[in-house]
Formats: structure tokens, sequence, C-alpha cells
């Protein structure tokens, strides 16, 4: 089989319904998607899969989700106000917008011309307005990463939770940037999600912390179904404003390796900035604090009687990233014995949109179609995801869309069901596509097997 490409997979998205382009009915809003019926289910069990990993089956790792928007002085001291460019440049011929690191010889992509102005760099927070009256000054800026309202929040969740170095806070959600050339479907979007672990050490462990969290990570892809061959690991040279050391988790996609998910050695640059800047703010509003700057956004080391800043080790993986890479890795063409072709997504049973979908195969029948109901309701219960109810009258049709949407369990009721006793019902696998016949009431105790 060739390799998948974007275009076969962006096709399939819009076809089955997993993700539409954003604002399309009026020409779409460059850089933005909308996810439908199945991508919802997708992008949830990518999520899940990752909090799971990274908060449930550790005991190291608090949740939190902050809000969207942010005080502008969050990205001021953050570094990002005055560092979170790309470089811009136009093409003099075309008129084209281009991001300087991402030209060829100098040359516009559109035209092929050279004669393109000096770059210039170009700020990538979005910012909006807030409150009733919108004269300029009262802004605030969409988030470009989860990580700032976490760092803000690292002394409500110590506090709270009463946690001891190390320790992580897992975020996920929704990272805004004015990118200037979004592009390649989901891979760079304006709006787009990201899921980061922020993992708070004691200075100079971590280095050490920073090579386990490549590994871990990694080991995550492999676990969701990317071949190990497909991945790699790319040490940055040219580091963010934040980052000492920076390494890239890279998937092969069809224009070559490119970033998936990013393991950056922040040090104490976030946690320290906003302390010695908070501070700052207190005088100048007046705000009398009995604190001193390590009491801020510190922590008291019973241990070694002290106050110090933690270091910070960070996960940064794009959850839409994700979704494109299982997708492609997913994807399968299959030439069946009589020369048609089978297209199947052949996704993670943990990841699959449908867990499993019951088809009656009459839906005219009142009898088959009642008892197809009892049992969707019934798998419903074993709450191992979506249960559903197939009537479109094809059996034929609906393996193939189910085969199509990674649908890993195909449930037929058909005629033996309603007339003999015990009912039995048709099992279809997706991937072998064998048949077997099994008891309906022995249908909840197999699907919580093959699921949980
Ligand atoms: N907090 C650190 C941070 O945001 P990053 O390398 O800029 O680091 C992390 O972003 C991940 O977020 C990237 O590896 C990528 O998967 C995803 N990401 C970044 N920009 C994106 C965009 N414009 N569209 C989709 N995903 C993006």
């Amino acid at each position: 089989m060739t390799a998948t490409s974007m275009e076969q997979i962006v096709s399939l998205c819009k076809r089955r319904g997993f993700v539409f382009q954003g604002s399309e009915i009026y020409g779409g809003l460059k850089g933005t998607y909308d996810f439908g019926p199945l991508g919802i289910e997708l992008k949830k069990n990518i999520r899940n899969a990752w909090w799971r990993a990274m908060v449930y089956e550790r005991d190291d790792v608090e949740g939190l989700e902050c809000a969207h928007l942010s005080h502008p002085l969050v990205w001021k001291y953050s570094g990002h106000e005055a560092g979170f460019f790309d470089l811009l440049q136009d093409c003099k011929k075309c008129k084209a917008r281009l991001r300087a690191d991402h030209l060829v010889d100098g040359k516009c992509p559109n035209c092929g011309s050279t004669d393109l102005t000096e770059p210039r760099p170009f700020m990538l927070m979005m910012k909006t307005p807030i409150g009733p009256v919108d004269d300029g000054t009262s802004f605030a800026y969409l988030r470009p990463e989860t990580a700032q309202g976490t760092y803000t929040h690292f002394k409500d969740v110590l506090d709270s939770t009463s946690r001891k170095l190390p320790f992580g806070i897992a975020q996920d959600g929704k990272s805004f940037r004015n990118e200037i050339t979004p592009r390649n479907f989901l891979f760079r979007q304006r709006e787009f999600e990201q899921a980061e672990l922020q993992y708070f050490v004691k200075p100079g462990t971590d280095e050490q912390w920073w090579e386990t969290w490549k590994n871990v990570r990694m080991e995550w892809w492999k676990a969701q179904g990317i071949p190990a061959e497909k991945l790699r690991f790319h040490l940055h040279e040219k580091l963010a404003h934040y980052a000492k050391m920076a390494c890239d988790i890279e998937y092969e996609f069809p224009w070559g390796f490119d970033e998936i998910e990013g393991i950056h050695d922040r040090q104490d640059f976030d946690l320290g900035s906003h302390t010695k800047n908070q501070e700052e703010f207190d005088i100048q509003a007046k705000v009398m604090k009995n604190t001193d700057s390590t009491t801020k956004l510190g922590y008291l080391d019973i241990e070694e009687k002290r106050s110090y800043i933690p270091f910070v080790v960070e996960t940064a993986m794009g959850v839409d990233r994700a979704f494109v890479v299982l997708m492609m890795q997913a994807y399968t063409e299959e030439t069946l014995p009589n020369g048609e072709t089978r297209i199947v997504l052949k996704l993670k049973k943990h990841l699959a949109p449908v867990k499993a979908a019951v088809i009656p195969l009459k839906r005219n029948n009142p009898q088959i179609v009642a008892l197809a109901h009892q049992i969707k309701n019934d798998l419903l219960k074993t709450g191992v995801g979506r249960i559903m109810l197939e009537d479109s009258g094809n059996v034929g049709k609906a393996y193939r869309r189910h085969d199509e949407i990674g649908t890993p369990i195909c449930i037929t009721v058909d005629f033996e069901s309603i007339e003999q006793s015990p009912a039995t019902v048709t099992l279809r696998d997706r991937d072998t596509m064998q048949q077997e016949r099994i008891a309906v009431d022995q249908l909840p105790e197999y699907l919580k097997k093959f699921f949980l």
C-alpha cells in the first residue's frame, strides 16, 4: 500500500463527518476547523488517552483548567509580549505574506519571486477588547499556550493538594496563535488544542527529568498505534525565549518529519519571572503582603529548610496534530478478493469514535428493530463509549461505513435473532471481517472484555 496522503484524510474527514472547514458557508475562516459528530468523539478519546496516562495512571500529577482569556500582564511577564514573534516577509510581486523561516532559497513559494521585503517581527498572540467600552486600553490576550495559566496557579495547586516536588500539573484546552500561514489542514491552525504538562522539579534535577519525560512521551505515541519508525526525536538548536533545552517528537508526514510534541526544559524562567514581577505589581498597586519573593510562586523544601523557585520540565502535545497523525496512520485501503477496495480506519479500539454499531437487518420489522434498540441500550450501560444504532436498512453499506470510520465491532440483528431462544446476533470484527454468532445476553461481558 502507498503512504496515506493528506488529501485522502481531508476527504474522509469531510465525507464521514469528522472535520469541516470553520465558517464554511461564508467561504471559510482560514486556520479554523470545526469537528463533526465523529471528529468530536475521536478528539475526546485522544484527550482521554492523554489524561489517563498523564493524570490517572500516575501518582504525581494533578489536573487544572484555566480560562482562555488572560490578563495582559501574564503575557508581559511570561516574555511573550516581547518575544513571541515570527518573522514576516511580503512578496512585492504577488503580495503574499510569508513566514521567513519557511522560505526555500529566499523565494516566494507562490510566484517564485525573490523580490521580498525585509523580514519584520509579527506578533503571534491574539488580542480582544474586554468590557463594554472598546477604547483600546481594556483588552485581554487569548492564550497562545496553556502553560502560563498553570504557572499562575502553581501555588494554589501546591497549597490545596499538599504536594511535594517533583509533581506535575496537567492541562488540556484551546490555544490561539495568529499564524502567518496556517496550512496542512489541522497541522497549523490559528485556534487549536494543546495537552500540556508542567512538571515541577528541584533545581539541578531538570536535565534528568527532561530525558525521562522525552522517553515517557515517546512511549505514549507508540501505545496509540504509531510505529517506532515513523517517530523520531529532534533536538532544537534555536530555542524559544523560555527554554534551556528543547526536543520535539516528530512524525513522518507526507512532507517529511515534522513536530507533533515539544519537550522543554523551562528551568525557573516562568515561575521566576512571575514571582519577581508580581512583587513589583503589588508595590505599584499598593498591595501590602507579608511575603518575600520565594514564597510567591516558590516552594518551601522542608527537608532542606529553604525556599526556592522550582524548575519546570514541560511536555506540550498538539491534540489536533495527534488527530491527523492517528488518522493518517490508521487509514488503510485493502483490495478484496472480488477486486473491490475496502477503506478501513484501523484506529486502536480505545480511540475509535464508535465502539459498536447495532444493525437491524430489516428496519421495517418491529421485532428486529425493538431487539436492536434493547441491545444498544444494554451495551450503553457497559460504559465502553458510543454505541450506535445503525438503521440505514442496508447491512453491506453499514459495514462499509463503519469500516471507514473505524468501528471495531458491528452487531447485526437478523431473523434468527428473534426466532431462536436464547437470542443470538452476528458479531463482525472490523479488521478481520470474521463473523461469529454470540448470545445476546453475553454481549455486555464480551464488550467489556474487548474494550476495558
Ligand atoms: N507551551 C509550550 C508550547 O506551546 P509549542 O512547541 O509552541 O510549545 C506545542 O507548541 C505543540 O502545540 C506543538 O508541538 C504542536 O503539536 C502544537 N501546536 C503549536 N502550534 C500549533 C498550531 N498553530 N496549530 C496546531 N497545533 C499547534
